[in-house]
This record gives structure tokens, sequence and C-alpha cells, in this order.
């Protein structure tokens, strides 16, 4: 039996599926700049911040823009990500996601959100799963994005638990090298290619068990 006291959740792509309204935001502007991304480079986008991630994409599109220029482009991609998820519904929680929020709730382990989003309390409240979090530390609350560990190491602070003890559930990449530099365990939500790193990567929370988490 390990020692596992809290699960600390990312957002989008873990609990909801928003990865993919992200993608579509980011691919309208881009193409509306003149140039497209491919899905495999969408990958380098998951966790990281919404400048960040712009940046990349000015970059693979070999796009130069102004401090200016790049604030109103970072405010439209908000603006069409946000019309998305204004229409997000319950039934858009991931499979098995509720399920194992409750699994976590009964067996009394802390339940923390460890999100870049700046739009997560919106998304949690439109799905109705504000009310199983002890703390949500998002992208309001950090200056430093992921792979830098400051996202996790605040869930765990606010939950009051150790990070050897908590547990990291990330569909990103960066995500799951901030929780290994936060010295916590690490379950990888996506595929093994893509999130090798992790002690254990699963399709989707609904493969996640309690037995899974003591075997961690
Ligand atoms: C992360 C997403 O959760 O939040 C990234 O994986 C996104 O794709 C980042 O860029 C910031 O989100 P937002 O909603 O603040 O633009
Ligand atoms: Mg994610």
């Amino acid at each position: 039996m390990n020692t596992i006291k809290a699960c600390i959740f990312d957002l989008d792509g873990v609990i909801v599926d928003t990865a993919v309204y992200h993608y579509k935001a980011w691919k309208r502007l881009a193409n509306s700049l003149g140039f497209d991304f491919t899905a495999h480079e969408n990958e380098q986008l998951k966790g990281v911040s919404r400048v960040r991630s712009l940046q990349l994409i000015l970059g693979w599109g070999g796009v130069v823009k102004t401090q200016a220029e790049q604030d109103v482009l970072a405010t439209q991609k908000n603006e069409w990500y946000v019309d998305m998820i204004s229409h997000m519904q319950p039934n858009e929680i991931l499979p098995g996601a509720k399920k194992f929020l409750d699994q976590c709730r009964s067996a009394g382990l802390k339940i923390a959100l460890g999100s870049a989003s700046k739009n997560s309390m919106m998304i949690l409240e439109k799905v109705g799963l504000v009310n199983y979090f002890d703390a949500i530390i998002d992208g309001n609350k950090v200056s430093k994005a992921k792979p830098d560990p400051e996202v996790f190491l605040k869930g765990a602070e606010a939950v009051g638990i150790p990070p050897g003890e908590c547990v990291v559930f990330e569909d990103a990449i960066a995500g799951i090298e901030a929780a290994i530099a936060g010295g916590m365990k690490t379950v990888g939500i996506g595929s093994p290619e893509v999130l090798g790193d992790a002690d254990l990567v699963l399709s989707g929370l609904s493969e996640m068990t309690m037995k899974k988490l003591a075997q961690l």
C-alpha cells in the first residue's frame, strides 16, 4: 500500500474535453492569419498558458506580431473559446471522471484542481463539479506555468498534504513534467507514446480504480 492522500486533477482533457475547444479556437486563429498547425503540434499546447500557446503558434506560422497585437489575438482566441464553453453541460464531463471523484471522496482523499486555465471556475460551474474540490488552483492563482510545479505544489499545500503523498492526473506532457518536478506520483491521461514519463498511463479516468491508486 502506498500513502496517497490527495488527488490533484488537471481540468482540460482530464475531467472535461475542453482540449478540443482550445484546439478549435487556436486553429481558427492560425487560419485567420493564413496558416495551420498539426494535431501533433497541438500536443505541445496542452497545459501551456494562453500567452505561451500564442507564442508557439506564431512561431510555427513564422508570423511576427508586436506585444499589443499578441494581446488582441489572445483575447480573440479566448472569446471564441469562452463562446464554446459557455454552452457546456454536465454531460460533457469525460467518462468515469465523476465516478472516480466520488470514489476519492468516499475514500477520504483530498481533491484539488491544478489547471493552467483562467476559465476553470466557469467550466466547473457549467458542468456542476465545483463542490467536489477541497482546493481550486487555476491560472489566476499561479505565476509560473507548467512544467513549473507551482500549480500542483500550491494544490498540495492548500489541501495540507505533502507532495510525495499526492497523485496528479494530467493529459499534457508539460503537466506530467510539472508533477514529477514537484515530487508527486503521476497518472497520464492519453497515449503512452506521448505521456510515457508518467507512472501509469490510462486512456481516461474510466480506467482508474482505487486498486490502481494503491499500486502507484
Ligand atoms: C490549460 C490548457 O488547461 O489551460 C491549455 O491545457 C490552455 O491548452 C491553458 O492554453 C490556459 O487556458 P485559458 O482558458 O486560461 O486560456
Ligand atoms: Mg489538460
